[in-house]
This record gives structure tokens, C-alpha cells and sequence, in this order.
């Protein structure tokens, strides 16, 4: 082992390219910095590298230039007792001692052995520009998808975890075209009042919060609500990790909970089966402006259909000859019923493609944006979906969840 300066352990870093690497061990107890990991990115087309630096349990992001690393790297090799950083080709590696003296090795790196697996660099700024276009953009990489375990040390998103990123991202765009509505609704009030239903890990909840609060600066209060209790107690305590001080989790039945405030927007994404419903009515109940659902599996209109079989209009008989296409039929008549009771209750809606088909099969999602009272149109849209509703019921010989609930039953 040769001992460098921290100038020289700088300038090596630089000489090598490095990728990646961390620093760890604070030579001083008292720093408030226990961690800094390093990576090399491609930010609108300029190289930098971002330093992610952690304080007790938080973490933030810095991105520097790099004709300015040098010298952050050598105040480092001060503080520090390990670093390691990566290149394509070598590993190096810094001690310091007590006496302060640092020594230096390195080793070359086995393809296999890297830890980004491939031609690093290239690797890395695909990474970066490929998924540039999402609201949540890896080069931010927000805390709250790192301690979710969406990311590697490194800064990569793992496989495992990719539709689910992709899937938060494409809700997050929908929810951005209703900013206008979200906007006017804070002319009269102070801060949106926003529900998940059947939240789960509540990926959406945190990813929502981030974008409102952070990206858009607006000011909101969501509450994430869902059966599981462990899972509910693992969302309070990521949110108060997170700081994220209006972000709240309830355990509780989505049919039995009752709004401190009524809420100006629901979401949910994947509730169950009928879950779905029990989402719809709760916020037709409560008055909500915007409700936005991503419905699941669907058995309910499949049974009934079924049942019926013989008694349905003599034409769509033939397609209940086969099972996967009643029960894929079952699945679009309910989201068309979802969609005539919205209308019915004074909704515009849209039924939209979620996600491409390949990534998930549950791939429509239904929004609904209540018109205001003097809309012209409001009552002609009322009566048309009603009588539609009407017609569609008597067809199919069906008594759809979501009007129950609706009428109180
Ligand atoms: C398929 S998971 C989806 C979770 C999350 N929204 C996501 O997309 O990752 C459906 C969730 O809905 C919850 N759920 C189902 N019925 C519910 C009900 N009646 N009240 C509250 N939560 C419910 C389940 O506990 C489950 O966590």
C-alpha cells in the first residue's frame, strides 16, 4: 500500500474516472455526516456527479460539475476514514489511519465483480436519459423511493421494482392534468384534502405528496387508508422519517371511514374487485371534485352474468359461451356501469389506458371530475346516463355493487 496526500487521493480519482464510490467513517465523531456516496450522471446532457449525503436519517442530493469534484473529493479525504470508488477499470481504495496518514491500493475490476455489471459508463447514462422524461426522475432519486427499495446503492433502479416506478410515474401524469381543478380549489381554502384508498405500501401516497408538495408546491393533506395495520404503521413511521408532516396513514375499512374533511380528490390504484366501488361511492358521498381509480381484478358481473345466461338479450348470448371472454366482458361492463353511475351523479368522465397492456392487465383507469352546478350541460349528461345505466341493467339482468351502495344498501 502506497500513502497519498488528500490532494494526491483526489487527483487519483480523477486521473481513474471514477463511476462510483462512498465514503464512510467520520474521522470526527461529532461530523453530522456519517455517509457520502458518489455516482456519475448525465443531466440534461452534461456529465456531473451526485453526491448523496447522509445525515442521521436523512439523505440529500448534491450534483457537481466536473471541473469542481477535485476539490470536493480532497476536503473529503480529510473527513473520511474509508473510501472506495470505482472506474471501468480499477477499484480504489483509501485508509486513512489515526495518524492521518492515507494509504492507497487498487485492484483491476472483473467485468462480473463491478458493481454496475456492464459498460458502466454507458450504462449509466442510459439509465439517466431514458428515464428523464418521468415526473419522478431517477437523478433526484427521492428519499422516499430509496427507503421504498426502489433503487441499488448505486443509484439504479431494481428490476423488480421497474413497473411499479413506471406505474406511479403514469398515475402522477394523469393527476397533473387536473392541476387547473386542484388550483382552483385552493382559491377557497388553504390546503387540498386528498384520500388513497387501499393504499398498501402506499408508493402512490408518497409519490403523490412529493409531487404536489415538492415539485408543484401546493398544499395538501393526504391520507392513505387501507385494511392492513402493519402495513399502515410501516407508512407512518417512512412518512415521519421522510419529514413528510401531512402525509398520514389510517388502518380502517374504505366503506366504514369517515373524512375529518371532505376530501377534494381520491385516488386509488388496484383496489380489489369491488374495493373499487366502495372507493367511487365513498367520494360520490363525500362530495369529491376529483376521483381518479385504477380498478383490479373483477368477479362480481362475471357471477351474475353467468348466472343469467339463458336470459340475456338473445345477441350476446354466444359470447358467454366462453368463459375468458364473459369474464374479460364482465370486466369492461363494469367499468362502463362505473362509469354511467359517475355520469349520473353530475361526473365528467374519461376512461383512459393506464398502462400499456404488456406491463398489466389491469390497464384502464377511470377519472371523474364533478361539473359545477351551472354547467349547461350537467343535467342533459344526468338524465342520458341514467336512462343508459337503465338499459344496460336490464340487458345484462344485473345488480351492479356500486349502485347498492349508492342507494344506501
Ligand atoms: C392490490 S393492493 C394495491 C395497493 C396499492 N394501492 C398499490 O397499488 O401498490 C390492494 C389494497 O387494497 C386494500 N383493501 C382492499 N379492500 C379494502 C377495504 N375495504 N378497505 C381498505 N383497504 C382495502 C388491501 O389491503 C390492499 O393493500
Amino acid at each position: 500500500m502506497n500513502t497519498v496526500s488528500a490532494e494526491k487521493a483526489a487527483a487519483l480519482c480523477i486521473g481513474n474516472n471514477i463511476i462510483s464510490g462512498f465514503f464512510s467513517k467520520p474521522v470526527k465523531k461529532d461530523l453530522p455526516i456519517q455517509k457520502i456516496k458518489l455516482r456519475k450522471i448525465v443531466l440534461k446532457n452534461q456529465e456531473q456527479y451526485q453526491l448523496e449525503i447522509f445525515e442521521g436519517t436523512k439523505a440529500f442530493h448534491k450534483n457537481i460539475l466536473p471541473q469542481n469534484l477535485q476539490k470536493e473529493l480532497e476536503s473529503f479525504f480529510w473527513d473520511f476514514k474509508i473510501a472506495e470508488f470505482s472506474s471501468s477499470k480499477n477499484w480504489l481504495i483509501f485508509l486513512q489511519n489515526n495518524k492521518g496518514l492515507i494509504h492507497f491500493k487498487t485492484k483491476a475490476v472483473k467485468k462480473e465483480n463491478h458493481p454496475n455489471k456492464a459498460d458502466v459508463s454507458s450504462t449509466e447514462i442510459f439509465e439517466h436519459n431514458k428515464q428523464k422524461e418521468y415526473i419522478l426522475s431517477t437523478s433526484e432519486m427521492p428519499i422516499f423511493l430509496k427507503k421504498l427499495n426502489f433503487f441499488t446503492d448505486e443509484g439504479k433502479i431494481i428490476q423488480s421494482k421497474y413497473h411499479k416506478f413506471r406505474q406511479i410515474n403514469k398515475y402522477l401524469e394523469f393527476i397533473k392534468s387536473v392541476l387547473p381543478e386542484l388550483k382552483d380549489l385552493l382559491k377557497e381554502k388553504k390546503e387540498l384534502q386528498i384520500a388513497d384508498f387501499g393504499c398498501g405500501k402506499a408508493y402512490l401516497s408518497f409519490a403523490l405528496y412529493y409531487y404536489l408538495t415538492e415539485i408543484e408546491s401546493l398544499p395538501v393533506k393526504i391520507c392513505g387508508l387501507d385494511l392492513k395495520e402493519d402495513v399502515i404503521d410501516f407508512c407512518n413511521n417512512l412518512s415521519k422519517e421522510c419529514g413528510f408532516k401531512n402525509l398520514v396513514f389510517k388502518a380502517g375499512d374504505i366503506g366504514r371511514f369517515n373524512f375529518d374533511k371532505d376530501p377534494d380528490m381520491v385516488i386509488s390504484l388496484h383496489a380489489c374487485d369491488t374495493a373499487t366501488d366502495l372507493v367511487i361511492a365513498k367520494a360520490i358521498k363525500s362530495n369529491t371534485k376529483i376521483i381518479f381509480a385504477v380498478p383490479c381484478c373483477q368477479h362480481e358481473l362475471n357471477t351474475q352474468i353467468r348466472k343469467n345466461k339463458d336470459k340475456v338479450i338473445k345477441s350476446f348470448s354466444p359470447m358467454l359461451d366462453y368463459g375468458i371472454i364473459t369474464e374479460k366482458f364482465a370486466s369492461l361492463l363494469t367499468d362502463t356501469i362505473r362509469g354511467k353511475l359517475l355520469e349520473s351523479e353530475g361526473y365528467r368522465v374519461s376512461v383512459e389506458e393506464f398502462i400499456e397492456t404488456e406491463h398489466t392487465p389491469k390497464n384502464i383507469l377511470i377519472k371523474a371530475v364533478k361539473l359545477d352546478d351551472n354547467s349547461k350541460t350537467k343535467t342533459v349528461l344526468i338524465e342520458k346516463a341514467k336512462e343508459e345505466f337503465k338499459e344496460i341493467k336490464q340487458a345484462f339482468l344485473i345488480e351492479p355493487c356500486l349502485e347498492k351502495l349508492l342507494n344506501g344498501n
